[in-house]
């Protein structure tokens, strides 16, 4: 199984961000992580990071040939980034959105995310153990919620 974990916008200085919201990691850090939990679950996960939002897309449609599943953590993009939206509802393969913090308690304008009705699965707000539980999910290690 080949599972892309794709982080967007700013996350490549969480280790600079509010520990409190995003776990004080570093993205290499968070990414060695994933490595150990892919590896561990039997899995091939390859994990990729842009502030571009045109690459970022081109990664998406990429997804579409290349991959079993997708990880996907927009930052701030999953807020209103309608063209990250319409690019992930093309897939066919099952998509987990994962988000450090819990957008669900924080400002009022975190708490719509534009891309939760076109992902299979949401772990949101459980720190950079939430990549784990993604890769559970896809794993097929975990019943769905
Ligand atoms: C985030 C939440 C977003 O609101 C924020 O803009 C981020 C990170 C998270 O992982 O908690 O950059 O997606």
């Amino acid at each position: 199984m080949q599972i892309l974990v794709l982080n967007g916008v700013n996350l490549d200085v969480i280790g600079r961000r509010d520990p409190a919201l995003y776990g004080g990691l570093s993205l290499n850090e968070l990414e060695r992580r994933v490595y150990e939990w892919a590896h561990a679950l039997d899995i091939s996960a390859r994990c990729r990071q842009s502030n571009s939002e045109g690459e970022f897309i081109e990664w998406i449609h990429d997804a579409y040939a290349d991959v079993d599943a997708l990880i996907v953590n927009p930052g701030a993009w999953s807020h209103y980034s309608y063209a990250i939206r319409d690019a992930l509802e093309l897939l066919q393969v099952p998509v987990v959105e994962v988000h450090l913090s819990n957008i669900t308690e924080r400002e009022e304008w975190r708490r719509t995310s534009v891309i939760a009705d076109v992902v299979s699965h949401r772990v949101i707000g459980k720190g950079p153990e939430g990549y784990r539980e993604a890769l559970e999910f896809l794993a097929g290690k975990t019943s769905v919620e």
